[in-house]
């Protein structure tokens, strides 16, 4: 049996969580914005986050993959694109994690030639001892040492997203 460990409590999510809509807030001022939600592990960031910003906001919504097994495959597949234009948008993807960077790189691309106004990235943790392709996101909830983790939308082949903290796994 595999035991979770809390890494972060909802308490000190819900305190960045309040911080980064206040900088968002006043990067965007009058401004609607569009969140680009990349399923399935940033829904509930995605939510929380925009629950405290008072601006305008659109969703969209991709979903990509690039883990099987708990393994990272460094390929990334785009299962489902977005289904609006975001041309002329204030576009800012929201990310549950960065790792390698390859997922936002790809996304950043891909975007990028749909022609937003602008295009920025807000992911909750940010693992850097693990880039391998350079991205930087603008927003970032917490730093994290290279631990696997789940909760918060973060899954363990599918489960344990629905946590209300960021734990990892203890084998
Ligand atoms: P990247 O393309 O390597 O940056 O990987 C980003 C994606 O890998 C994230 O969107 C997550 O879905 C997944 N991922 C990376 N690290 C973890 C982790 O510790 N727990 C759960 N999923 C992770
Ligand atoms: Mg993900």
């Amino acid at each position: 049996m595999k035991e979770i460990k809390v890494l972060i409590t909802e308490e000190e999510i819900n305190k960045r969580l309040d911080e980064i809509a206040e900088e968002i807030m006043r990067d965007y001022k009058g401004k609607d914005i569009m969140f680009l939600c990349i399923l399935k592990g940033s829904m509930f960031v995605t939510v929380e986050l925009a629950k405290r910003i008072r601006n305008n906001i659109q969703f969209e919504f991709v979903e990509v993959s690039s883990y099987q097994n708990n393994k990272n495959t460094g390929i990334v597949k785009l299962n489902k694109d977005i289904t609006q234009s975001i041309e002329g948008k204030e576009v800012i993807i929201i990310e549950d994690i960065i790792d390698t960077g390859r997922t936002l790189l790809f996304l950043k691309e891909l975007l990028t030639e749909k022609n937003p106004k602008s295009l920025k990235i807000c992911s909750l943790l940010d693992k850097p001892s693990k880039r391998i392709v350079n991205v930087k996101a603008d927003y970032v909830g917490f730093e994290i040492d290279d631990k696997f983790v789940v909760g918060y939308g973060l899954d363990d082949e599918q489960n344990n997203r629905n946590l209300n903290f960021i734990g990892y796994i203890e084998e």
